[in-house]
């Protein structure tokens, strides 16, 4: 059965043609953020789901804004998986293909242990490049995934494939 708050979020989240250039449908979630209401129900439904089982580390990459509370929620540590440069100890990193060229995420190594469960989450799965990327740098410091937590799917670009059938739960689809 579909939570009755799923609809209220879907309707905050703004989506705008040709963004950032044509043919792209952006889905902006700044206008979630907007409405405390809708911003409220999106963390809740995530830390409903993940305060009892057992995770230990919540990791987000680049942008922040959903991983922070509901770690602070669940009694989890946060790690951020940052853009190259940023980070000034000991890093790993895993590098993932974009539409066009490459990107990096690094990660503190001290920051997760081995044992660590870890939710990965983002606004957004589209190719599903970044949270592979976010798997690998947990997984090499021998943290258990345990799944990976997105807003938005956008199921057509078959980003869950390259997940190679870890948990994925999403709150919302656009097709
Ligand atoms: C978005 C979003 C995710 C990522 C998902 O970031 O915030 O982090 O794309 O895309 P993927 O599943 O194909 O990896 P952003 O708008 O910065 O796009 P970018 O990662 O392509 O730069």
């Amino acid at each position: 059965v579909k939570d009755p708050r799923i609809d209220g979020i879907k309707t905050k989240i703004r989506v705008v043609p040709d963004f950032p250039k044509k043919g792209i449908m952006f889905q902006d979630i700044t206008t979630l953020l907007l409405d405390p209401k809708a911003f409220k129900d999106t963390i809740d439904l995530f830390v409903e789901r993940y305060r009892h089982m057992n995770i230990s580390v919540v990791a987000e990459a680049r942008g922040f804004i959903f991983g922070v509370p509901i770690a602070l929620a669940i009694g989890a540590k946060f790690v951020p998986l940052r853009k190259p440069k940023k980070l000034p100890g000991e890093i790993i990193f895993e590098e993932y293909e974009l539409e066009y060229g490459s990107d990096r995420l690094e990660m503190h190594v001290e920051a997760v242990d081995s044992g660590d469960r870890a939710l990965v989450v983002d606004d957004l799965i589209a190719t599903g490049g970044t949270l592979c990327a976010a798997m690998n740098l947990l997984r090499r410091v021998g943290a258990e995934v345990v799944e990976c937590a997105c807003v938005i799917e956008l199921p057509e670009l078959n980003g869950r494939e390259r997940l190679e059938g870890k948990a994925l739960y999403v709150l919302v689809e656009y097709q």
